[in-house]
């Protein structure tokens, strides 16, 4: 079986490969970007960002970019009154500045339209050819022209009254199409794409791989994949046939390699990706075709596919007609894109649709970020509590004290000393709420040691004054803070850093392995400094309002106002988030 083969080359491969290539879809130009299409590239963002954090040693490179031919294009240009190929430069444009904004940290950022990706194109094409997998037939079917792409009848909806057909997936009209094209033979490779698909885990959520096995459970057609240039234009013509255009999924999906110099040998370094996001909507896509593809040209199929589902704006599928449409440079405005991206990994989950609400963002914001993470940086570094203003070292001999006599400090100890391992559990999965959550809740502990403990009894002129005990209790709840900033750099990578530049952290310890130093770990060193050595001075050139509540439009004049308060545990749906499939 051709799969055998591939999987000695993939033994080769991974023996001396150190890469770690990970790839968003590309993105169409026939509209701006909305928070779905952010969702998708923060996914592989906080994936690659938790990869480097762990595995310092690994080549990460995360590609992203946009999907700029076909007639979808062509017609969205051509309404705006816009030459094509300016159109898909403003809007390819767009998508880089919002990724910009979010903090998405790409390699690089690929455009269908390049040079180098229709040389790629070409190349891979002519591989097809040459081994037998594309041949040339009249072709009928039912075509959608904005999936781009042919349906079968069970694909279809019948409208009785006007009897037109739509796509069931999209809700497109599709129209009866007569053509000569190139078929790719797909039907050949029914056993190994399944047999691929079985294998290691390769499609997460585990939904995701029983949908696909339930389709390759039919038997698959060949596939048609190329058009007609006369009408499809605005695409890379096939090889030595300038009366054809390549299919544009064919043509989308060969950016994986393009981004990574295909054909050039130095390409191999980097391949196959150990994961590409996708959303559910091209599962069929990647899973079928575009494994199927690889297989046929000789090419080792990705280590995974990572699977999102959708975002429905207060419970509506987003669209245009119905102006739910989120801009997510809009969204930041109210939210900072640091808040945004925390909102969608925390309450986006991959298996099933997630609801963006403003209700629950502001909820979550403030009660996560506001009130239980940045009030109690405020709180531990207040100039009333902590006028040196330091990150101070703690007492042994208080701390073992605090340690014994204190059931809230055993449990900070607890919930810090477990941090690590459950948040790499989590982010192996990426499961980025789940991280969010324990993190959350090692911050919940450390809130309330904090308040339990009663700092600000202990000040300087206080009746029961001890300045070591309130240096300890400051310096336990500080690493409480910095290790759940260094847990949290995937997530919200420049809060975190803010975090980590208030409390003096030097960037050589903001590394995975810092999280096993802290109070948690060495609670009975002799030698009094735990965690992080000497006391240090917090960098008072870093605010220590690290996230401001989100108010109403009407009273965001009160945000100045703001004390810091005690934190409350949110209330959000919680048990409902932790239900994460494998
Ligand atoms: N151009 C193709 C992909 C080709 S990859 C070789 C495409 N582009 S897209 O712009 O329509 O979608 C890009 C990504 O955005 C997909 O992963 C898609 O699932 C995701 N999203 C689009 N709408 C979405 C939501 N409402 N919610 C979450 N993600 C969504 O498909």
């Amino acid at each position: 079986m051709l799969i055998r083969r591939i999987k000695c080359l993939r033994y080769l491969g991974t023996r001396y490969n150190s890469s770690h290539y990970v790839t968003t879809p590309i993105f169409y130009v026939n509209a701006a970007p909305h928070i779905g299409h952010l969702y998708s590239a923060v996914i592989a963002d906080a994936h690659c960002r938790y990869q480097r954090l762990r595995y310092p040693e690994q080549d990460v490179r995360l590609c992203t970019g946009t999907d700029e031919h076909g007639t979808k294009i062509q017609q969205a240009a051509s309404l705006h009154g816009v030459p094509v190929a300016k159109y898909c430069d403003d809007i390819s444009q767009r998508y880089r500045e919002v990724f910009r904004s979010a903090s998405i940290q790409q390699d690089d950022f690929i455009r269908t339209t390049e040079d180098r990706h229709k040389r790629a194109v070409a190349n891979f094409w002519r591989t097809l050819h040459t081994r037998g997998h594309i041949y040339s037939a009249a072709y009928s079917g039912w075509y959608c022209v904005s999936d781009e792409t042919f349906l079968t009848d069970s694909q279809l909806r019948l409208d009785e009254a006007t009897g037109t057909r739509y796509s069931l997936e999209s809700g497109h009209p599709v129209e009866w199409t007569e053509e000569t094209n190139y078929m790719f033979r797909l039907s050949q490779f029914q056993d190994d794409v399944r047999h691929w698909v079985k294998t290691e885990a390769r499609v997460r959520p585990a939904k995701f791989e029983k949908i696909l096995l339930d389709t390759l459970s039919e038997p698959l057609p060949d596939v048609s994949v190329s058009r007609p240039s006369n009408r499809v234009h605005w695409a890379i013509p096939v090889p030595d046939d300038d009366s054809q255009t390549v299919y544009v999924w064919l043509d989308a999906l060969v950016n994986y390699l393009s981004s990574v110099g295909y054909p050039d040998e130095k390409f191999s370094a980097h391949w196959p990706p150990a994961q590409q996001v996708i959303g559910k909507d091209i599962l069929k896509f990647h899973g079928i075709y575009w494994t199927a593809f690889l297989l046929a040209a000789g090419l080792e199929p990705p280590g995974q596919l990572y699977v999102h589902s959708h975002w429905t704006v207060d419970g509506q599928k987003m669209s245009k007609s119905k102006h739910n449409v989120v801009d997510p440079l809009q969204a930041a405005q109210q939210y900072t894109m640091e808040g945004l991206r925390y909102f969608l990994l925390r309450e986006g989950v991959a298996h099933s649709d997630g609801n963006y609400s403003h209700v629950k963002a502001q909820r979550i914001l403030n009660s996560e970020l506001a009130d239980t993470l940045g009030n109690l940086l405020s709180r531990a570094s207040a100039k009333s509590l902590n006028p040196g203003q330091i990150y101070p070292s703690p007492s042994a001999e208080h701390l073992a004290d605090l340690l014994r006599s204190l059931d809230v400090a055993k449990r900070l100890q607890d919930s810090l000393l477990q941090l690590s391992e459950r948040c790499e559990s989590h982010y192996e999965c990426n499961h980025f709420h789940l991280v969010a959550d324990t993190t959350m809740a090692a911050l919940h502990a450390a809130n309330n040691f904090f308040e339990s403990s009663k700092p600000w009894t202990l000040k300087a002129g206080a009746p029961d004054g001890n300045q070591a005990r309130l240096e300890t209790i400051i310096a336990m709840t500080m690493d409480a803070l910095r290790l759940s900033g260094i847990v949290l750099q995937p997530i919200i990578p420049q809060l975190a850093n803010r975090l980590l530049d208030k409390l003096s952290v030097p960037t050589a310890q903001r590394g995975w392995n810092y999280l096993a130093e802290s109070f948690a770990t060495s609670p009975n060193s002799s030698n009094s400094p735990a965690g992080l050595g000497e006391s240090r001075q917090l960098d008072g050139q870093t605010s220590a309002l690290l996230f401001q509540r989100i108010l109403e439009e009407t009273s965001a004049k009160e945000v100045k106002e703001q004390k810091p308060q005690p934190a409350k545990r949110s209330k959000s749906k919680k048990k409902e988030r932790r239900e994460t499939m494998s």
